[in-house]
């Protein structure tokens, strides 16, 4: 048996080869059906239920520890349970109230995929506790020193579990799919505080240890933790926001409508079904804008802009409490289920809460980037089409305006085939019925069907699944959003291009999405001297709206404008956000100089940035 048993998880690995199974004889009646590319776990036969994690966040050795316990239910009475881990140390494995260790055996290392952790159970084993702690260099946590945060005298620890990291830091069968409860036990330093994608705290206790609880199932992409010198401040009675004490008035007053957008996402889609929703503002490495974890959203400092200007990031992670955290992609091949429709439901929480033009700009710059995306990819490439497929590759390669925009438009062009208000109430009663499960891209065509074309040929055509869906590119008959006050934009660019003098342009072009599209809309052959002066009208090289920032270094990285290069290395150097840097770096290894300037600046941001902003770049400067 323990022989059989050690051989599994090599099996497995290459369970598409059932003859050679057959052959061996190995007593597996059913073939694994893995419908999820990007896990190792056995959920068809056997899945976890629920979670009680105890860890103790040890930032010496940079490294969590304790015990995974799981409750499990073991649908096909199976021998075997299937986890995923990438890195982890597995010290002991027990099961139920036995003291004896388990059995259990590590498989091989798979380059994304980590490796499968099979333990032996019987059918009737109902938990399972893991005993482990996080390797080095976990992909998923950030370990920050007190110099790389706001306070500079505590040190300070996050996660990020999406897309396939969470089993860096807790053996999990990691597929959003995959839906469980949990509670936890954390130990930190007694000078720090512990939150969670849970019920949370909103002061230190003198003992540094937190229990949490989830209570609504949740997939283990949405688990995060985060310590660190953290204080509360409440915007109503149920929302919030933390951040180091210093940043705190800052991050209240730049978040103040975060009440009204949770009740205006609720009069459109439903009840917000998660209790509490607070904001944490993270230190700027945090490689995203946002993350929607339950409860507790995680965000990038850059949209503390200081006028609210960047709160349609607040607007967006809030609208994934519907669609990815209720009704949530079934495999990472399905992204843009959840993207797509947040970016959807993004702009019509904007809409409501400022107006019809603000969500207009934002619609147009989406799909000013979103032609770019196409424009690298390839129009062609089949990862422009929203069913892509990465078997095989880092679902964290998905991450492109193609889920975002493509998805967006997908459906923007389904609102119109059918009426806003029809397919709002589809929205609201999808969301409804797919509460806490998960839905795929073809079962989502299969309710379009259903319930919108119901058989008629005109709705059908109007919608074209099949063009939006499995074809790369944008289908033929798309067209291009229009924004009234980017038209006029347009008038003030073409007066500039004759007069080449920008003196008082900056009082008909102030607020942010107009000065973005300002920047994008550039001529491609400006000169230097033009710059310089749009520079001067502007102040764009010292903005402090890191949106901006992220524009005006890219084109002065296209133009060789060299004024703007210390701020721009100094932007490099602290923010951590992939997508600000992406296209800094990218354009300046264009040039040979470029090229050095930016292996110059890496090599003193690299430090900086979390694994998943330096692993991107690792690959752009090799
Ligand atoms: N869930 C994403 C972030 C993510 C996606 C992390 C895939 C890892 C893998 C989050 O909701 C997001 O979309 N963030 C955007 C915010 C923006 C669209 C407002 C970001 O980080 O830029
Ligand atoms: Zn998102």
């Amino acid at each position: 048996m323990k022989k059989l048993f050690l051989l599994l998880p090599v099996l497995i690995i290459f369970s598409c080869n059932q003859d050679k199974k057959k052959a061996e004889n190995v007593a597996i009646e059913e073939p694994i059906k893995r419908q999820d590319p990007h896990s190792f776990s056995n959920p068809e036969q056997c899945i976890v239920t629920h979670l009680d994690l105890k860890l103790k966040v040890n930032f010496t050795a940079k490294e969590l520890n304790g015990e995974a316990v799981w409750t499990i239910n073991n649908t096909q009475k199976v021998d075997e349970v299937i986890f995923d881990t990438k890195g982890l140390n597995i010290e002991k494995v027990t099961l139920d109230n036995q003291t004896d260790s388990a059995f259990f055996a590590l498989g091989d290392e798979e380059e994304f995929t980590g490796k499968p952790l099979s333990i032996q159970i019987t059918p009737q084993t109902k938990k399972i506790h893991i005993f482990y702690s996080t390797g080095e260099n976990a992909a998923a946590l950030q370990w920050l020193t007190a110099q790389q945060t706001a306070g500079k005298k505590q040190p300070y620890l996050f996660t990020q579990s999406e897309a396939i990291l969470a089993r860096t830091w807790i053996p999990t069968q990691d597929s959003p799919a995959i839906r469980f409860t949990y509670t936890a036990d954390i130990t930190v330093p007694k000078e720090l505080l512990a939150l969670m994608s849970a019920q949370n705290p909103t002061v230190k206790n003198e003992t540094g240890q937190y229990h949490f609880e989830q209570k609504q199932a949740i997939p283990s992409y949405l688990m995060a933790l985060a310590v660190g010198d953290i204080t509360f401040k409440a915007i109503d009675n149920r929302t919030g926001v933390y951040a180091e004490p210093s940043m705190l008035e800052k991050v209240g007053y730049e978040f103040a409508d975060m009440g009204k957008m949770v009740n205006t996402a609720e009069k459109l889609y439903g009840d917000y079904r998660w209790g509490r929703y607070d904001i944490l503002v993270l230190p700027p490495s945090f490689p995203f804008g946002g993350m929607e974890n339950p409860m507790l959203t995680f965000a990038t400092p850059t949209v503390i802009a200081g006028d609210r200007s960047l709160v349609s990031l607040v607007a967006h992670e809030l609208a994934h409490s519907w669609s990815g955290n209720l009704v949530t992609n079934a495999t990472w091949n399905d992204f843009w289920l959840n993207e797509g429709f947040t970016v959807y439901f993004e702009r019509r929480i904007l809409e409501e809460l400022y107006g019809p033009e603000e969500a207009k700009m934002q619609e147009v710059l989406g799909y000013n980037s979103l032609m770019e995306t196409i424009q690298d990819l390839g129009e062609k490439s089949p990862d422009t089409r929203l069913n892509v497929d990465f078997t095989n590759r880092d679902p964290d390669g998905g991450v492109s305006d193609i889920a975002y925009e493509k998805g967006y438009f997908f459906l923007k062009n389904i609102e119109k085939a059918i009426g806003k208000t029809q397919f709002d109430s589809f929205l609201k009663s999808y969301f409804n019925e797919y509460a806490f499960k998960s839905m795929t891209n073809d079962r989502f065509l299969e309710e379009i069907n259903t319930k919108l074309i119901k058989g008629n040929e005109e709705i059908k055509n109007k919608i074209n699944s099949y063009a939006w869906v499995y074809q790369p590119g944008l289908p033929k008959e798309f067209k291009a959003p229009v924004s009234t006050k980017f038209k006029q934009i347009e008038i003030l660019q073409k007066a500039l291009n004759t007069s080449k003098n920008p003196v008082g342009l900056s009082n008909k072009i102030s607020s942010t999405n107009e000065k973005l599209y300002f920047i994008n809309t550039l001529p491609q052959n400006i000169g230097l001297n033009e710059i310089q002066a749009i520079d001067k009208e502007f102040g764009f090289s010292n903005s402090g709206n890191a949106e901006i920032q992220c524009a005006w270094y890219t084109l002065a990285a296209k133009t060789k404008y060299a004024v703007a290069y210390p701020p721009m290395k100094n932007f490099l150097i602290n923010v951590g956000r992939r997508k600000f840097l992406m296209p800094i770096y990218k354009e300046l290894i264009k040039t040979p100089e470029g090229k050095k300037l930016a292996k110059e600046i890496y090599l003193s941001a690299r430090p900086n940035y979390h694994s998943v902003a330096y692993n991107s770049i690792d690959n752009l400067l090799k």
